[in-house]
């Protein structure tokens, strides 16, 4: 059994540490240092990380080093490569690294995810001789998330003529606004859904075989234009998909661990199987880094520490997403599932109730949108958010001024979190009355991730060192990034709730907040 992270040598050296640096800004910090960037910045494949906008010297990074041992994360990284139980409450080894190394192992895993591949391959081909316009994925969470931020990001790649569409949510406003836009004789389905039990894919995909049964033409074969994917194969059957349209899922991978197995079939209907194949290849190479780089080089490890260091030692216990890049606008959503799904749990491995705070509350939007709404407190609010900027330098227009514009505002928001403006220099401004509302304090935390382009390999390298680095917050944390026991308890109420919606001779026996919303949707509906 581990100590809790308070009680551990290297934590409470960094407690230290932190307390020294305390009274140390940013701005002095650069000052002091010229190179500060060199030390303090790291570039993987397309990919570069500045992480020099946090309040660390070089004495932090080794105490990270000394942390990340004695948290044996290493230990526990070559657990989770060599296929090991580590999701311990599920019992389950966790494989979704294992899906990104299909052409370079021999390993069962590997050989299943070939198979896979080349089942979706060959359904890709097929689809695309066919006179298929319009993919709708009805899923929802990591049955969606990692899949419409994929295809949404790669447009640029997307076969010509075909549109994508993604269902998640109960709100039948959603689903019928897809199908009011699409015909059935052109369209395909594909109910992604690891359990197939789950309730809004489930009501979506009957909703939409409703519909499909409806307006169709005399003779059209409903199995031409349903598939599945899915762990649950009797179950995607009984909803009436043929065995062989049912895409293998496997227990051992999680749903937002899982666009890379065949819940991205429709990442690879739109982008087409070759660039899928280079998804999976960024995410393995990123994989590599993670594997075998120093921990002082090492991306993810890197960034989860500071994320610790941030939260723990200078109370920054929300970040900030934010792609300065339209096509990765859902990014945000997608991280909110993966970093707070995995580690915002309050028990560690052993149960035992954890002193010392899991994940950091996670939002973000588009840069400069976000500008525009929220900055303000990130400027001059009373807490202190930690910011991930991610730009993109190749656009993939030519419309080069614009683009400037847009790098500039990320790299600006960056140097005037960190920078801030004193009392003084706001003064100096001329309007001596309202300095007090012009003084920024700065000195808040940000790293910034440049991709040079935004191509499929790239993509698999960002989304592969977040989930790395939400992996080494866990080990840190010793807490199971691999279950979501906290997503049940809301579902079975729900579903007592719905009861006593639908039936009036059932009693109200709830609390009396519950009785009462109950009572005012029944009369007002
Ligand atoms: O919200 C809980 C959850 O189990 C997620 O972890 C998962 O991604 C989502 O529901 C969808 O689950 P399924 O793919 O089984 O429908």
């Amino acid at each position: 059994m581990r100590k809790s992270l308070s009680q551990l040598a290297t934590y409470q050296a960094l407690q230290a540490h932190a307390n020294d640096l305390q009274s140390k800004s940013l701005r002095e910090l650069f000052m002091q240092d010229p190179n500060r960037f060199e030390s303090f910045s790291q570039q993987f494949n397309q990919l570069l990380l500045d992480y020099s906008k946090n309040r660390i010297t070089e004495k932090s990074i080794d105490l990270f080093v000394a942390l990340l041992n004695e948290c044996e994360v290493q230990h526990w990284q070559e657990k989770m490569f060599a296929g090991e139980t580590i999701n311990l409450t599920e019992h389950r080894a966790v494989q979704h690294v294992a899906l990104r190394d299909f052409d370079k192992s021999t390993s069962t895993w590997a050989k299943k995810q070939s198979a896979v591949l080349q089942h979706i391959e060959k359904f890709v081909d097929e689809i695309y001789s066919r006179k298929i316009t319009d993919i709708v994925n009805i899923g929802i969470g990591g049955s969606h998330l990692g899949p419409m931020f994929v295809c949404d990001a790669l447009q640029k790649f997307a076969k010509p003529g075909l549109n994508i569409h993604f269902v998640a949510n109960v709100d039948a406003h959603e689903v019928n606004h897809v199908l009011k836009q699409i015909k059935p004789e052109t369209s395909l389905f594909i109910i992604t859904s690891k359990s197939f039990t789950t309730q809004e894919t489930l009501v979506n995909a009957e909703t939409a075989k409703q519909w499909f049964v409806k307006h169709s033409k005399p003779n059209t074969d409903i199995a031409n234009h349903f598939v599945a994917v899915s762990a649950n194969i009797e179950k995607a059957e009984a909803f009436g998909i043929s065995v062989e349209n049912v895409f293998p899922m496997w227990d051992e991978v999680g749903g937002r661990y899982s666009l890379w197995s065949a819940v991205g079939l429709s990442i690879a209907l739109l982008i087409g199987m070759p660039n899928f194949k280079k998804l999976l290849q960024g995410a393995s190479s990123m994989d590599e880094h993670f594997k075998t780089c120093q921990p002082k080089e090492n991306i993810p490890m890197l960034l989860a520490c500071l994320e610790i260091w941030n939260q723990h030692f200078f109370g920054t216990n929300t970040n900030a997403v934010l792609p300065y890049d339209t096509r990765l606008r859902y990014l945000p959503a997608y991280l909110q599932q993966l970093v707070m799904e995995s580690n915002g749990k309050f028990v560690d491995r052993e149960g035992e109730v954890l002193e010392v705070p899991s994940s950091p509350v996670v939002f973000g939007d588009v840069g400069t949108n976000a500008q525009h709404s929220f900055f303000q407190l990130l400027h001059q609010g009373t807490q202190s958010i930690c910011c991930d900027f991610i730009g993109v330098v190749q656009p993939e227009h030519d419309n080069r001024a614009q683009h400037n514009i847009l790098l500039a505002n990320l790299i600006g928001q960056t140097q005037a979190l960190m920078l801030g403006q004193t009392i003084q220099e706001a003064q100096e401004q001329g309007d001596a009355k309202n300095a007090p509302h012009k003084y920024f304090p700065g000195n808040r935390v940000s790293n910034t991730i440049l991709l040079t382009e935004l191509t499929p390999n790239a993509l698999g390298v960002l989304l592969a060192m977040y989930e790395h680095k939400v992996f080494v917050q866990g080990i840190i944390l010793n807490i199971n990034s691999f279950d979501q026991m906290g997503v049940e308890l809301g579902k079975k109420l729900a579903n007592n709730i719905l009861n006593k919606i639908e039936n009036d001779n059932v009693e109200l026996d709830q609390d009396a907040s519950t009785n009462a919303l109950i009572k005012f949707y029944k009369q007002n509906s």
